[in-house]
C-alpha cells in the first residue's frame, strides 16, 4: 500500500516552481495611499507567509503584524493595508477579520483559491488550487510581497530571489537532510528552536510535523528558553525528545554562543541536531531553512507509515463547527 497516496513528495520537490509561478500572480496589482502599518489575517498554513513577512520586514519602518484571530485590532486605521490569506477561502477566523476590517474602510487585498473570501473581496488575487494550504506557501507569501514591491512599500531585489530559487532548486540536498533528521528524530518528539528573528521558522517545522506526520511538535526561541525552558530538560530523557536548532548566520553573536553553550548543557538529557540556513540574503535563509523541515516532517510522515497529505481531525473539526 503506498503511503503518500496524493504524492506530497512532488508538492513538495515543486517548490521551487510554485515560488516562480507565485511571483507572477501578482503582476499588475498595487494598492494606492499611505500606508504605515501591514496585517496579514490567516490561519494556519495561510498565516505562515504573514510570519515570513514580518521577519523580511524587520528593518523596514512599517510594522507587519499577523493576525490569527476573528476581529482586527483596535489600531487598524486608513492607513492600514490587510492582506486577507485563506487558501480555501472559506476559514471563518480569517472571513470574519475580513469582514471586521471592510468596516474599518481600509485598503485590503485577499489571497486565496477561491471561496467565500474570493466572492467577497474586491481586490482577488487568485492562486492555483488543488494544494494543502500548508504546502502552497510560495502561492500565499510571494502575491503579498509582490503587491508590497508594486506599490513601492518595499524594495524586492531579483538578486535575492535569483538566489533563493537558486538553492531551492538543490531539492535533493535539502530532501537527503530531511530524510537523516526524519530517521534521527524516530519515535521521538521534536522540539524546533531558532533565534526570536527566525522563530517563524521553527514554528513552521513544528506544524509540519504535527499536520504532515501527525506527531506532536514543539517550538520556541534563543535567548527566551534559556530563561526557563532550559531548566526543563533536567527531567527529559533521550528516549523521549530531541532538540533541533536551526541556525542561521546572522544569529547575534551572543546567541550563537548561547546556542553552543545550550547544547553543551543539554546534550546528557538530549540529542541535539543542527541545521544551517543557507545564503546569504534573508529570503534564502528563510525559506531554505523552511525546506529542511518540509521534507523532514514528510519522511518522518512516511517512517511512521501515515499519509503526509490528509488532515482529517483538521477537516472533522471544521465540520463540526459548522
Ligand atoms: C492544511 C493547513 C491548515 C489550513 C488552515 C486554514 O493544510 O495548512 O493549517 O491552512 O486550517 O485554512 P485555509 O488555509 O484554507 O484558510
Amino acid at each position: 500500500m503506498p503511503i503518500d497516496n496524493s504524492n506530497m513528495l512532488k508538492v513538495i520537490e515543486d517548490f521551487p516552481q510554485q515560488c516562480k509561478t507565485a511571483l507572477e500572480l501578482p503582476k499588475g496589482i498595487s494598492v494606492s495611499g499611505k500606508v504605515d502599518k501591514i496585517f496579514v489575517c490567516g490561519m494556519g498554513g495561510s498565516a505562515v507567509g504573514g510570519d515570513l513577512l514580518k521577519i523580511y520586514m524587520q528593518n523596514s519602518k512599517i510594522p507587519v503584524f499577523v493576525v490569527r484571530d476573528y476581529k482586527m485590532p483596535n489600531f487598524v486605521d486608513e492607513n492600514s493595508l490587510i492582506f486577507a490569506v485563506s487558501y480555501s477561502g472559506n476559514t471563518e477566523e480569517t472571513i470574519s477579520a475580513y469582514q471586521d476590517a471592510v468596516k474599518k474602510k481600509v485598503k485590503i487585498v485577499a489571497v486565496t483559491t477561491g471561496g467565500q473570501l474570493g466572492s467577497m473581496a474586491k481586490k482577488v488575487i487568485k492562486i492555483p488550487t488543488g494544494l494543502q494550504p500548508r504546502a502552497a506557501l510560495g502561492y500565499t507569501f510571494f502575491p503579498v510581497l509582490g503587491v508590497l514591491a508594486n506599490s513601492g512599500i518595499i524594495d524586492v531585489n531579483g538578486k535575492e530571489i535569483e538566489e533563493m530559487l537558486g538553492i531551492l532548486s538543490k531539492k535533493d540536498e535539502f530532501n537527503a537532510v530531511g530524510e537523516r533528521i526524519a530517521k534521527k528524530i524516530g519515535q521521538r518528539t521534536p522540539i524546533i528552536y531558532a533565534s526570536e528573528m527566525l522563530n517563524a521558522v521553527a514554528y513552521r517545522w513544528k506544524t509540519q510535523f504535527n499536520e504532515n506526520s501527525k506527531v506532536p511538535a514543539f517550538h520556541h526561541t534563543f535567548s527566551e528558553m534559556n530563561h526557563n525552558e532550559i531548566a526543563g530538560f533536567q527531567s527529559m530523557n533521550k528516549n523521549n525528545f530531541i532538540a533541533i536548532f536551526i541556525k542561521d548566520k546572522d544569529d547575534n553573536e551572543r546567541i550563537k554562543k548561547r546556542m553552543d553553550i545550550t547544547k553543551e548543557i543539554i546534550s546528557s538529557r538530549v540529542d541535539v541536531e543542527e541545521i544551517f540556513t543557507r545564503g546569504e540574503h534573508l529570503l534564502s535563509r528563510m525559506f531554505s531553512g523552511i525546506y529542511y523541515g518540509d521534507f523532514a516532517s514528510y519522511y518522518l510522515a512516511l517512517a511512521n507509515k501515515i499519509d503526509p497529505t490528509p488532515v482529517t481531525v483538521i477537516e472533522n473539526l471544521k465540520k463540526k463547527l459548522k
